[in-house]
């Protein structure tokens, strides 16, 4: 039994996000393949399901299967530790070709709330939005209240992310990895000490929450302009948040050239940033020049599917 699911990329709102306050996403057209059959041991590419490589995989099939040990084969076009949801792809495709080995029929909610539960139980505190994105695939909004286009909620202690289907124009994202792989988890935990102990930081991350809702309705309107402002103002207070990275920085000055605005994407402290322009083929040259990893990404519009 096999499932994929797609990686993405956050276009405003990562960490404010964790907070409750609203974030916009695609999924991205690089995909995770999880294939799964029963085997007389746990094993992942032949190799033990202990390696810290298969925790997802390991955690979900936790979550989602109570049979007999499974070996799996794990399958990735997207780089890990890059901000682009690789870890989320992996989990929600996992879930997926379990859930078929039950006999299951495939159900992208439901798939949402373990992988967000899944993600919880490898790397502590988190939002559903990587998780979600993977199981929905194409453009999301999440919001702390229900509105129209509303797809599920999923509610941890006190607060409830909304993921709502959002319909973009079509954009052409440049992207620049880094190659400096960070985990999500510290960089979290990291910006909620500092929400904590400072007022300051707090409203950082609710003028994030704004700045998401007001990139949102410049793309609707295709005010590029006004969107690169905002990706660069999003970009500025992440890094006061101290997700920054000085690679990030050179690479964020250097797609500025032919840009509208750029910002980097997910988690932060390395990974990947990401440029709005019309003229990807030059911002990928500054970018490989400037020492990146760079390449075109185009919005998925499919999440998680069954594969024959
Ligand atoms: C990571 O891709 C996005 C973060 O907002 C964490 C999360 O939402 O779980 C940094």
């Amino acid at each position: 039994m096999a499932a994929s699911a797609p990686g993405k990329l956050i276009l405003f709102g990562e960490h404010a996000v964790v907070f409750g306050e609203p974030a916009l996403s695609t999924a991205v057209d690089l995909r995770t393949e999880v294939y799964a059959r029963p085997h007389t041991e746990w094993l992942a590419d032949g190799a033990s399901l202990e390696d810290s490589k298969y925790r997802y995989v390991k955690a979900a099939a936790a979550r989602a299967w109570k049979g007999g040990p499974l070996w799996f084969e794990v399958r990735s076009m997207i780089p890990t530790g890059a901000g682009l949801g690789s870890s989320a792809a992996v989990t929600v495709a996992t879930l997926a070709a379990v859930a078929g080995l039950r006999g299951a029929p495939l159900d992208p909610p439901s798939i949402a709330r373990t992988a967000f539960d899944v993600e919880h139980d490898v790397q502590g505190r988190a939002s559903p939005i990587d998780t979600s994105t993977a199981a929905a695939g194409g453009a999301l909004l999440v919001r702390p209240t229900e509105g129209a286009d509303l797809l599920w909620t999923i509610r941890r202690d006190t607060r409830q992310w909304c993921l709502h289907r959002c319909v973009l124009p079509r954009l052409t994202l440049v992207v620049g990895n880094t190659g400096i792989s960070a985990a999500t988890g510290p960089l979290v935990a990291g910006v909620k000490a500092r929400v904590d102990a400072s007022p300051e930081d707090a409203e950082r991350v609710k003028e994030i929450g704004q700045i998401t809702l007001d990139g949102l309705a410049a793309l609707r309107k295709n005010d590029l302009g006004a969107a690169g402002r905002l990706m660069d103002r999003d970009h500025a207070l992440l890094n006061a948040l101290g997700v920054g990275h000085p690679m990030l920085e050179r690479l964020v000055t250097a797609a500025r050239r032919h840009s509208y605005g750029a910002k980097l994407t997910g988690a932060g402290g390395g990974g990947s940033m990401f440029a709005l322009t019309d003229e990807p083929e030059k911002v990928a040259a500054d970018l490989r020049a400037a020492g990146a990893k760079a390449f075109l990404l185009a919005t998925e519009p499919e999440g998680v599917r069954r594969l024959p």
